[in-house]
């Protein structure tokens, strides 16, 4: 029976690029996607990116740009990387749209007639300098729990205490620096606490994995609080139809714009969108996400559905989180990499391959280790899979003009049976999200396809006339393993399966493989994958670093700046007289400039101290031609421990100060200033 399922992914943030964390989530949704696909099932994928919301805002106006501006620029990049990465949703919109504010109401109003939405008046800190309220993550203030200076709003990093924002001691704001006030404000909240019995049923019973329902049981048992949807002007999203001034908090109406890409993508394809969003629907409901939002896929999500009248999710599927090298994700490590930096030098198909084999049902975190990444792929890919093809096609093409055999061997016949028949154990896999157990059953069949191959030696058989009907009985068993091999991978390998399709000259299907290909004629074989190189992942290790640098090179002293921009950026934390004259600052004249060939943010400096000369490089490229900058005098961090970058050894750094972009100014020194003198 053709199943109907609808699948969506959490919706990226439109106020940053995708990155390889994201990726995990990504990649695994569209290889379960295009797995269903394959098995014949009806299987659509909806995504948007999530726009709305105070960073957002904040981030626009740190541009100079609004939001619109800056959601659609984001949304043409993600876009960008989501056709890189071979990813195939059948939408994807935005939480800013037409679709979403219409769905946005639509719940909200049945939510509110059916008496889930209860309005009270709350104080909250207000800045009166920006005159905006505070969300808790824009306030910082000492813990009122353990007394540590320097935490947000929300909990303490020191002593995991969570609390009101209100009750921080000495709050400060993030936006202004302002000390913030408190201010009566009257908000709307969705009366979650309505739906405490039907989510403890729902989280213990199939739809979520029992890690999170363990998790979730905690706050379950406290009986759930009423949850706050509604923020105050200014902020970028939708208003509330009968709350003027109001708008939704971002977390709701993300969700919402699952069904409104939903109703996105019907009006192309003319399908009744809400009858899958029916109590009694026969499409199943799966959400993809990662382990830190799971409270609102599991908890808010499906009580809002159900107080809504709508139905619930089949499934809520959660993953852990990316480490590189067993560590988080680090900027200044180089692993934060983007999807852009990692396309600019590597395939997306060795990362999708990688992360299958790491891939299961669970929430452990996913290690990628980056030597391990290179000898997985080169090992499996390259040396086992592709290997097959490379290894028969040569002799079918030059030998027997392109055709394999007339019939099929019977004594091969129960191999080739065998290998179709992994075919359930592999489709299970996949529909259980455990890749990576896939992923080992189909390199076993490669395994076995190259022993075969080795033992029947068919580059010596060759050599003798009587054997050439048994040389193209080998090379037609070793292409089919190739094919049957490419099948189980499409969902992973969605090109080189394209490829291999051109080559064998027919569609990979799970059902053709039911009878082999014989008496067939294939393509000229090309090389079909090249092996990772440990200079390509430097690269991607490098670039990623360079460019963490160049944006740190700007922001570094953005306190210098009367720019109303820098102001944005929260005071770093106190520093002793002693830990400010360990920086040895020193004038420098700039005694060369130059361009930095295949680097976007980089100049070049030659800079004199009198004791010597440095060479270094500043992410200014934006702000400076490199010709302007000869013979100036700027301020330099002369102890800096030297930093090995792409384009050689950077010694020390430039003061710079300013948002960046065009808005980035290095710092000059009065008139009188001299080569090398400290900086006191
Ligand atoms: N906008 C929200 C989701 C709204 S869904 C209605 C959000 N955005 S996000 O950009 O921060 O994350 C998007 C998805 O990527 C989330 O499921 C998140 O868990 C996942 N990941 C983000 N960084 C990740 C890693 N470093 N590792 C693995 N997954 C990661 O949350
Ligand atoms: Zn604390």
């Amino acid at each position: 029976m053709t199943r109907k399922i609808l699948v969506t992914s959490a919706l990226p943030y439109a106020n940053g690029p995708l990155h390889i964390g994201h990726l995990i989530e990504y990649i695994q949704t569209d290889i379960w996607v295009r797995y269903q696909r394959l098995a014949g099932n009806q299987c659509q994928w909806v995504w948007a990116d999530d726009a709305h919301g105070t960073a957002i805002m904040l981030r626009a106006e740190k541009e100079g740009i609004s939001p619109e501006t800056l959601i659609d620029r984001m949304k043409v990049e993600h876009e960008r990387d989501i056709e890189g990465f071979l990813l195939s949703p059948d939408n994807f919109h935005t939480t800013h749209s037409e679709e979403n504010k219409y769905c946005a109401e639509l719940m909200y109003e049945k939510l509110r007639d059916a008496g889930h939405i209860v309005r009270r008046t709350i104080q909250q800190l207000y800045d009166a300098e920006k005159e905006m309220f505070l969300p808790d993550r824009y306030v910082k203030g000492t813990c009122p729990n353990c007394k540590s200076p320097d935490q947000y709003g929300d909990n303490c990093e020191v002593c995991s205490a969570t609390y009101a924002a209100i009750d921080l001691i000495d709050p400060v704001s993030q936006v202004s620096g302002a000390k913030p006030v408190l201010k009566d404000s009257e908000q709307l909240f969705f009366a979650a606490s309505h739906f405490t019995d039907m989510l403890k049923e729902w989280t213990s019973g199939p739809a979520v994995q029992d890690e999170i329902a363990n998790k979730l049981k905690e706050w379950l048992d406290n009986g759930l609080h009423d949850w706050d949807i509604s923020r105050n002007s200014p902020y970028f999203g939708f208003e509330i139809p009968d709350a003027p001034g109001k708008y939704f908090y971002v977390w709701l109406d993300a969700p919402i714009a699952y069904m409104a890409s939903h109703k996105h993508l019907a009006q192309r394809t003319g399908e009744d969108y809400l009858k899958t969003w029916e109590p009694n629907s026969d499409v199943e409901l799966y959400h993809f996400i990662g382990k830190d939002i799971s409270n609102f896929h599991c908890l808010f999500w499906p009580a809002m559905l159900e107080g809504a009248g709508f139905r619930k999710p089949t499934g809520v599927f959660c993953h852990g989180f990316l480490m590189v090298d067993d560590a988080k994700m680090s900027k200044s490590r180089g692993t934060s990499v983007t999807a852009e930096t990692w396309l600019k030098f590597l395939k997306p198909e060795y990362l999708r391959y990688y992360y299958a084999t790491k891939l299961n049902s669970g929430m452990v975190d996913l290690n990628l280790n980056l030597d391990d990444f290179i000898n997985r792929v080169n090992a499996d890919l390259v040396g086992k899979v592709v290997n097959i093809a490379s290894r028969c096609a040569g002799f079918i093409s030059k030998q027997f003009d392109g055709k394999l055999a007339p019939v099929y061997a019977e004594s091969l016949q129960a191999d080739y049976d065998h290998f179709v028949s992994a075919k359930t154990i592999i489709g299970d896999y996949y529909e259980q999200r455990e890749y990576g157990k896939a992923m080992r059953e189909i390199m076993l069949l490669a395994e076995h396809a190259n022993t075969y191959i080795n033992d029947e030696e068919p580059w010596v058989k060759i050599k003798d006339e009587n054997a050439r009907d048994e040389v193209q009985q080998i090379c037609t068993a070793g292409l089919n393993y190739f094919r049957i091999i490419m099948t189980y991978l499409s969902p992973v390998l969605p090109e080189l399966a394209q490829k291999t399709e051109q080559f064998l000259n027919t569609q990979l299907t799970l059902d053709g493989l039911a009878q082999p290909l014989v008496d067939h004629k294939i393509e000229k074989f090309k090389p079909l994958l090249t092996r990772v190189e440990r200079t390509q992942v430097d690269k991607i290790i490098e670039a990623t670093r360079e460019s963490a640098e160049a944006s740190s090179d700007a922001g570094s002293v953005a306190s210098a700046s009367n720019n109303k921009e820098a102001s944005l950026e929260p005071l770093k934390a106190e520093i002793s007289i002693d830990d400010f004259s360990k920086v040895d600052l020193r004038i420098a004249t700039i005694v060369d400039a130059q361009e930095v060939k295949g680097a976007d943010k980089l100049v070049q400096l030659t800079l004199d101290i009198g004791i010597e000369k440095r060479n270094v490089f500043a992410g200014i490229k934006s702000a400076y031609a490199p010709a302007d900058l000869i013979g100036r005098k700027t301020v330099m961090v002369a102890n800096l421990a030297p930093r090995k970058m792409r384009f050689g050894l950077s010694e020390g750094m430039v003061l710079a100060a300013g948002p960046g972009g065009s808005d980035l100014f290095i710092l000059t020194p009065d008139e009188g200033a001299d080569n090398g003198m400290r900086v006191k």
